[in-house]
């Protein structure tokens, strides 16, 4: 291929993956099948492997994320990024609406919108390509996150549309919704990590990240709700949302122009509902002057715009007795302190346990034994104490400070960043039986019957003390503890026989090392293909697997340090365990290549990961809804109603296990 004909190609690929990309995640109406986009994305990352010269970094194969850095750059906002004046109920609204209206002559209107609560965002475009991306800092300056940000699908890389002006700022919030929010906090808890107490607190902290690869696998979002500049295209806010939308971005998921404030009430009243099942928190709704010239004439306060107010949804919050403060040992022997409270309903439910997060958290709050405290819901979901009414202490309360030794095993304490850790890990009773717990779960060994409370029976009747006991239990030891009989004993014995048939990265993640997850065990077993190699290997050779950083490694070589785990490991080696991989005994087949699966309801031979599993295993993929580009319905026992009948609607064929099964034969 010549040059001229290589950057022919180059430009007519990106811009097809521009449209797509726009289409799938913007528009949510996807016209081009995965398969397709992988292809066409792979043909233009060889090219431009090919032919560096034709670089550019707002090509949708930067999306994945390029090179870490090692600290963001200050930069000065050209317009500064100012903040919204506050409101918390309607009587403040309507005496800014009659402030307003008594500073202006003509009439105007509102634009009426969510209030997103994220992290804002200020993005340059210059001849419509992003070359800028900037936090909000203190307003006058902010770091640049360019590389991060272009990570984000939902921001445009490139604009569309003939009216973008030379240069336009594009600015809205960094949001990453509800269900990521728990996806990756929950992965965060399983390799030892960090929680995030909310969605925005994650979405900043992920925006901070050094590194734009593991930014672009939190999968962020950007909302955009401001369009700044000198010339235009749009005279009023409405239809500068609207213009966004054109050019490319996801703008507010609702808005209004209003005249009144009965119009305005309407949309607050409908999301102060709305809100709790809506993906995105959202902490309040923006009402903007709608006219950019009654704007101007309304100016600036030092902190924030006249013609703009944010009304907050009122955050529920209650007030009850602190009964006492428990020390939780986790599994990788973290130690959470825990609020007992006298019982109350909050947003829904009755709460009785708060979390207090970590020491730096009390002492800010200053908590005082029978203190009377406030409880709110982050996120909506995990309650948490927030503040504490001082006034109602009473005289002589002592303060409750954070424990020094574990409460489980008595040892002492050690110091990791914000958090305290018990590192008795082999037997420390509650780390033992999280331990076993997370060694039969689905995702890792995958033993049927071992609920928390049979694990907690075992433990209680000395049957088990750590993972490898499990492969010395009989239905004799089983069959005469509460709740279990002769066959449930039985199907038990049964299921640990056969997770001996689990692979090298599943028996891997199942020893529950700190900070290996799903994923690192996968990559590790895949490079060493046996315990034995990894235990000899140095930091230095398991650093060198791409996607494996210095903390893993170093946490192995932790774990392997540990003569009780090295015994731990023979004893599932003498009891048949994988510990080498044999991959190529499995050789990935392509009989359904390329096709795309919905899988709906329950299956006889299969749980729905299994399946899931069997289906990649087999070239397939699986997609979580029907569209018009799902090539099967696979329905098993009682299918989600709504997806069998946009099958049926868009002509897709529903087909049943059996089916599948022939399939694949
Ligand atoms: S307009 C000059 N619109 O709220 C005013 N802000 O508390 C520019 N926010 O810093 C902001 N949703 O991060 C605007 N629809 C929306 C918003 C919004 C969320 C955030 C933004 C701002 C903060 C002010």
């Amino acid at each position: 291929m010549t040059k001229e004909e290589a950057k022919k190609k180059i430009e007519s690929l990106r811009k097809e993956l521009q449209e797509a990309n726009y289409k799938y995640y913007v528009l949510a109406q996807p016209d081009m099948s995965d398969y397709d986009f992988d292809r066409k994305l792979e043909e233009l990352q060889k090219l431009e492997q090919e032919f560096p010269e034709f670089f550019d970094p707002n090509s949708p194969t930067q999306r994945v994320g390029g090179e870490p850095t090692t600290e963001f750059k200050t930069v000065k906002h050209k317009y500064p990024m100012l903040s919204l004046d506050k409101s918390y109920n309607i009587q403040d609204l309507k005496d800014w609406i009659n402030r307003i209206s008594k500073l202006v002559d003509e009439k105007f209107s509102f634009c009426v919108e969510l209030k997103y609560d994220g992290v804002s965002l200020s993005n340059q475009y210059i001849d419509k390509k992003l070359v800028q991306s900037l936090t909000r800092g203190d307003g006058i300056t902010g770091d640049d996150v360019t590389n991060n940000a272009r990570t984000i699908r939902t921001l445009p890389l490139v604009l569309r549309g003939n009216d973008v002006p030379h240069e336009v700022f594009a600015r809205g919030e960094v949001l990453i919704s509800r269900k990521n929010f728990e996806r990756i906090n929950k992965e965060q808890a399983q390799k030892g990590e960090t929680t995030y107490m909310n969605a925005r607190n994650l979405a900043a902290g992920t925006l901070k990240l050094l590194d734009p690869k593991i930014v672009a696998k939190r999968q962020l979002d950007f909302v955009a709700y401001f369009m700044l500049g000198e010339k235009l295209p749009v005279d009023n806010q409405y239809d500068a949302l609207k213009k966004l939308e054109q050019w490319g971005f996801f703008v507010p998921h609702d808005y209004i122009k209003a005249t009144n404030l009965d119009e305005i009430m309407d949309f607050i009243l409908d999301w102060g509902v709305k809100r709790f099942d809506f993906p995105y928190d959202t902490d309040g709704i923006v009402v903007k002057v709608n006219e950019f010239d009654i704007q101007e004439k309304l100016g600036y306060t030092a902190k924030s715009p006249r013609w703009a107010m944010a009304y907050k949804f009122p955050a529920e919050r209650k007030l009850t007795k602190l009964l006492s403060v428990d020390f939780q040992v986790g599994r990788t022997g973290k130690v959470t302190p825990v609020a007992n409270l006298a019982p109350i309903k909050l947003a829904g439910t009755i709460v009785k346990r708060a979390t207090l997060h970590n020491e730096d958290n009390m002492k800010k709050l200053d908590l005082h034994e029978g203190d009377y405290v406030y409880v709110e819901k982050a996120g909506e979901i995990i309650p948490q104490v927030v503040g504490v009414d001082k006034s109602k202490r009473q005289p002589g309360a002592k303060p409750i400070t954070f424990i020094d030794h574990c409460p489980v095993c008595n040892t002492p304490l050690i110091k990791q960043g914000a958090d305290y850790f018990c590192v008795n890990t082999t037997t420390c009773e509650p780390q033992i039986k999280a331990q076993i717990e997370h060694f039969v779960s689905r995702k890792a060994m995958d033993i049927d019957g071992l609920g928390p409370e049979i694990i907690n029976l075992l433990y209680q009747n000395g049957l088990i003390h750590n993972i490898a006991d499990l492969y010395d239990l009989k239905v004799d030891d089983l069959k005469n503890l509460e709740g279990l009989g002769e066959k449930s004993a039985q199907n038990i014995i049964n299921s640990i026989q056969k997770s001996k048939n689990q692979s090298f990265e599943r028996v891997l993640y199942a020893l529950g090392i700190r900070h290996v997850g799903e994923n690192a065990a996968k990559l590790i077993a895949k490079h060493f293909k046996s315990i034995d190699r990894l235990m000899q290997a140095s930091a230095e050779e398991i650093t060198a697997i791409k996607g494996i950083g210095e903390k893993i490694a170093e946490s192995i070589k932790t774990y392997f340090s540990n003569p009780k785990n090295i015994e731990l490991i023979n004893r599932l080696k003498q009891a048949g365990l994988q510990f080498e991989s044999h991959e190529d005994e499995n050789p990935v087949v392509d009989k359904l290549h390329g096709k795309k699966f919905v899988i709906s309801g329950t299956f006889e031979h299969f749980s729905r990961d299994e399946l899931k599993q069997n289906i990649e295993h087999n070239g397939g993929k699986v997609v979580s809804s029907v569209s018009k580009n799902t090539d099967y319905l696979l329905a098993g026992d009682k299918p989600g109603p709504s997806k069998v009948s946009k099958a049926q609607n868009l002509n897709i064929s529903i087909i049943s296990e059996a089916d599948y099964l022939n399939m694949i034969k």
